[in-house]
Formats: structure tokens, sequence, C-alpha cells
């Protein structure tokens, strides 16, 4: 059965200083998890690269000849263009896409602040937010709503394909979760998506099946 895998991004330097948005580099943990997310993949899910060995010239003659290795992927991996989903990616050897549709949700005036400065700064956005998560978008910048419409592509291509990991962001990957689990928009932004864990989703006739697999990092 087709299976679809998210992972959020390592932890990032912001994830650190308690800031959103950006395009901060992993964290010294973000960097662990990138070394360990190959690993993670293999043991528990399995589906390692065909690899298939072919001499480059194939007489008794060359019996020590040059070998050509093909790698026969079954998995791709998606990222968005931030370097911390990049990262994250780097090391897992299957083919890679980035999709601009993929970018965390844009804070807008916010990219950058820590959530106090934006109570102190913004506080009637910080309490309009509070009121209607999903509704509310960042000045200058975007609501859950707008990412939803804007991950529609995204989905589409997903039903498409099989056997995709996404290395995101926590709102983007909350909006995945929320359709492939068919959760309410209100329930939506308030998803738990843990660090350093691949989650698993298996959809069914009705609903997903759902594994998760965590790195202690
Ligand atoms: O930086 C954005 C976060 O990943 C989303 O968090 O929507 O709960 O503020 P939030």
């Amino acid at each position: 059965p087709r299976s679809i895998f998210f992972s959020r991004h390592g932890e990032s330097q912001f994830n650190v200083e308690g800031k959103i948005g950006g395009d901060s580099p992993l964290s010294e943990r973000g960097m662990q998890y990138a070394n360990a997310l190959p690993a993670l993949i293999t043991d528990n899910i399995g589906d390692a690269p065909l690899t298939v060995r072919v001499p480059l010239l194939s007489s008794p003659l060359h019996r020590n000849s040059e070998m050509i290795v093909l790698y026969l992927f079954t998995r791709k991996v998606w990222t968005s263009t931030l370097q911390r989903t990049i990262q994250t990616a780097h090391y897992l050897p299957y083919p890679k896409l980035t999709w601009k549709s993929l970018d965390e949700l844009d804070a807008g005036v916010c990219d950058g602040m820590t959530y106090d400065e934006i109570e102190e700064k913004y506080p009637e956005d910080f309490e309009a937010r509070d009121d209607d998560k999903f509704n509310y978008r960042y000045r200058g910048g975007e609501s859950y709503r707008d990412v939803v419409v804007r991950l529609e592509p995204v989905i589409m291509e997903l039903e498409r394909q099989e056997n995709i990991l996404i290395v995101g962001h926590q709102a983007i990957l909350r909006c995945l979760y929320a359709y492939f689990h068919d959760l309410p928009p209100a329930d939506l932004p308030y998803i738990k998506i843990p660090l350093h864990t691949v989650i698993k989703l298996t959809p069914k006739a009705y609903g997903c099946d759902e594994e998760r697999y965590t790195l202690p990092i």
C-alpha cells in the first residue's frame, strides 16, 4: 500500500532562540538529526535504494574492470526552499525536489520575532490569532487558510506519487496531516508535529493508518 512520510526539519538556530520564520541553518542537535535520518528510515521503514553493479567491460580479459553502479530509487524526498529542510535531507540517498509551496507559513512583519516580542509589539494581532488561529493572517504574511490553498498543487501531486518523504515545516505539515486525517480546520493549527520524528501515513479506504519513529536527540 501507498505510504507518505513526513518529517519536520531538524532543530534550527531560530528554534533554539524561540524565533519564528527566517531561513536559519540547523543547530548542532538539528545536524545530529540530519546525520541520523538515513538510518532511522532504513532501520524502521526499509526500502534502501537497490544497487546494481555492472562491469564497464564485460569480457573475461577485464575481470577487474571498473564497475558502473546503478541506484534504483524507490523513494523521493521533497523539501522546501529553506535551508533547514535542505540540510535535514542532505544525507538521504534519494532524489530530491524543492518546492516553494512547501515553505513555512509566512509570518510577514513578525518574521524573525519571538512570540513575546509579537505580543508586546502587536498585542491586538496576538489576541486575534488566539481567537481564530486558522483564519488569522499575519500583516504582510499568511494565514493557515492561505497555506492550505497554496498546498493544493502539492497535495494533488502527492496523491499521484508513491513513497514520498516530505521534510517540511510545522505549519505546513499540520496542513498536510489534517488533509490526510480529515481533521477540521479549527483544530489544524494546534496539531502537534514533534521535531526529530518521522510520521508514516498509509491512506486507507476510510482514514489513514499512522506510525511514528522518533530519534532521542
Ligand atoms: O513558525 C511557525 C510555526 O512552525 C507555526 O507555529 O502557527 O503555532 O505559531 P504556530
